[in-house]
């Protein structure tokens, strides 16, 4: 039973967005930021008066805002002499003013913190932080997941593809040497690109896919090459302009070569990519069958199906994933799939199923796929069936 409890879960957990977890909590307007002489972090939602000072806490992530002090001069502008004390903790865990810099750039880009809005503003840091001759990775991570959270809200995210982002921005970081914000660059990437013709049409035009394709097939660090594989499935999916492109740059050529040596989870991620390039406009997807078959997909999964079983029979949701992408492509791979699983499997659906609370027949549905596609090579398994 606490079996069946834990996969409801699991399906509900399916298909989570790019911004979930923000969207869920985002409180309502009337949360406002009120500002005093100390700096006091702003929470997630709150609107924040304009004429405040800001500032990005590193160690938390968290904006942060206060009071100008009156009569403010520069000095008093970012870490206070007061702070003294905590003041070397805090510069290792704050961007703000750099008081090292030159005096007009800092100016200059106060100016701009009090007139903008946040996300204006978080071009300005990051333009701050790129000229610095040392520049701080840490620093540039940071700012590239702040604007990710903002551009989880449509507006922001238009405006960062109209303020030129793409290029000034992800373009540029998505290139960096350093894994961490070549990870927070992606994670972005795919945050504007979500759901955004616009920019999709964009990055295609700028040969944006080629630099995606390059980094996936190059990318040694599981976490960042995954994320390249998001952003790549962010901007091909429903967009057949893209989706096209892709295949001509031969996108399906580097998603093969990697697949034999990606984590399960994300041979799982690659197998539902192609499921949903095979599902989009299905009677056109003619030229797509034949080019996974002569790549050898239906080995492919067919054998993954068989890992996914062995590695967690309760991984219902990958498990689907496999199914759902062998029944598409069964009329060219029915011949490839050989079962050694489906009988252990089969029998757990027949018992989830028949358990209270499969209403919509999620499991039936799953066992009668699963017989449909194994039903040449596995007639033993129903004359087995009662053993
Ligand atoms: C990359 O940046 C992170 C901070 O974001 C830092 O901790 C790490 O040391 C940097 N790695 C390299 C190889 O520079
Ligand atoms: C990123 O790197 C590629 C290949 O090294 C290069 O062609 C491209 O111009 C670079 N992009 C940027 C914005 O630096
Ligand atoms: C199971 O199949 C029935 C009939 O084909 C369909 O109406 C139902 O939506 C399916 N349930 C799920 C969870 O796929």
């Amino acid at each position: 039973m606490s079996v069946y409890l834990h996969v409801i879960v699991w399906g509900c957990l399916l298909r989570s967005g790019l911004c979930s977890t923000v969207e869920k909590t985002k409180p309502k307007a009337h949360n406002r930021f009120v500002a005093t002489k100390e700096w006091k972090t702003i929470e997630e939602g709150q609107t924040v008066p304009s004429g405040l000072h800001y500032r990005l806490n590193l160690k938390n992530g968290k904006k942060e805002a206060k009071l100008i002090d009156s009569g403010g001069s520069v000095e008093q502008h970012g870490l206070a002499k007061d702070d003294s004390k905590q003041s070397q903790n805090l510069k290792q865990n704050t961007i703000l003013v750099d008081r090292s810099a030159a005096i007009n750039v800092y100016e200059e880009m106060q100016q701009q913190l009090l007139q903008g809005d946040q996300l204006s503003n978080l071009f300005t840091y990051i333009e701050f932080e790129e000229k610095k001759k040392q520049v701080d990775e840490k620093v540039i991570a940071s700012l590239l997941s702040e604007l990710q959270v903002l551009c989880c809200e449509a507006d922001n995210a238009d405006n960062f593809y109209r303020k030129n982002g793409i290029q000034k921005i992800i373009y540029k970081h998505v290139n960096s040497t350093n894994k961490s914000t070549r990870e927070a660059a992606l994670t972005l990437f795919a945050t504007v690109a979500d759901h955004r013709p616009m920019v999709k049409k964009h990055v295609v035009e700028t040969g944006g896919l080629t630099t995606l394709l390059r980094l996936f097939s190059l990318e040694k660090h599981p976490d960042v090459k995954r994320a390249a594989l998001k952003v790549l499935g962010v901007i091909i999916r429903n967009f057949p302009v893209a989706r096209n492109k892709f295949v001509e740059l031969g996108g399906l050529h580097v998603i093969t070569e990697s697949f034999p040596t990606q984590p399960l989870k994300d041979k799982v991620k690659m197998i539902t990519l192609l499921y949903d390039l095979l599902s989009e406009r299905r009677e056109k997807s003619a030229d797509l069958d034949n080019a996974l078959y002569n790549l050898g997909w239906c080995t492919n999964f067919n054998e993954l199906f068989q890992e996914v079983v062995m590695v967690n029979i309760q991984d219902f949701d990958s498990i689907e994933k496999c199914l759902l992408v062998m029944d598409l492509m069964a009329s060219k791979c029915k011949k490839f799939y050989k079962n050694d699983v489906s009988f252990q499997l089969n029998r757990q659906f027949a018992l989830l199923g028949e358990l209270d609370g499969d209403e919509d027949h999620y499991f039936i549905n799953l066992s009668t796929l699963m017989s449909r596609l194994f039903e040449s090579s596995s007639s033993d398994f129903e004359t087995n069936r009662e053993l």
